[in-house]
């Protein structure tokens, strides 16, 4: 983040912009045929936990954690293939939404930041330069 002070939530305009960024990203995973099937088909529950993390993330109310206590986000996301396409595609869906709803730096581009290397994380089908730890290095692996 550019600035450590920043708290991105106010920046972005609280919890009003948070729950129509949340819809508005929604959406756009249900128009898309790679992410759809892998959400369920009631999708209500997974937008209120959404919407409750990152509002808690960038500096809001700490709801989701009294709600749901610590997100262990990469282990919640386990049951669910993620390759890079996939992710490429979630990401695409967020960082499109940020722009709808007209979210403005710096609250733009610390988002976006912390968007382009939580996703690359989540991916969990591939060893990747940024969850190689979980995967163990190739020296690891052979021993
Ligand atoms: C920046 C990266 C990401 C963040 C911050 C994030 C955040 C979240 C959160 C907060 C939840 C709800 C957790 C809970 O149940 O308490 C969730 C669920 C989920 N996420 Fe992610 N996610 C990310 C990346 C991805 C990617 C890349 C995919 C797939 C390509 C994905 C697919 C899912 C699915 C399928 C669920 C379950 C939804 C449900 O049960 O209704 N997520 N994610």
């Amino acid at each position: 983040m550019a600035d450590a002070e920043l708290n991105v939530y106010e920046a972005a305009g609280g919890e009003p912009v948070f729950r129509r960024l949340v819809e508005v990203f929604y959406a756009r995973v249900e128009a898309d045929p790679v992410l759809r099937p892998m959400f369920p088909e009631d999708m209500e529950p997974g937008k209120h936990w959404q919407q409750l993390f990152l509002m808690q993330l960038f500096g809001g109310p700490s709801l989701y954690a009294q709600e749901r206590g610590h997100p262990r986000l990469r282990m919640r996301h386990l049951p669910f293939p993620i390759d890079n396409d996939g992710r490429d595609r979630w990401l695409r869906c967020m960082l499109e939404a940020i722009d709808e709803v007209g979210i403005a730096d710096p609250a733009r581009s610390a988002m976006q930041d912390y968007f382009e290397r939580a996703s690359t994380f989540m991916v969990n089908t591939e060893p990747t330069a940024s969850n190689v730890l979980q995967w163990g290095t190739p020296r690891d692996k052979s021993e």
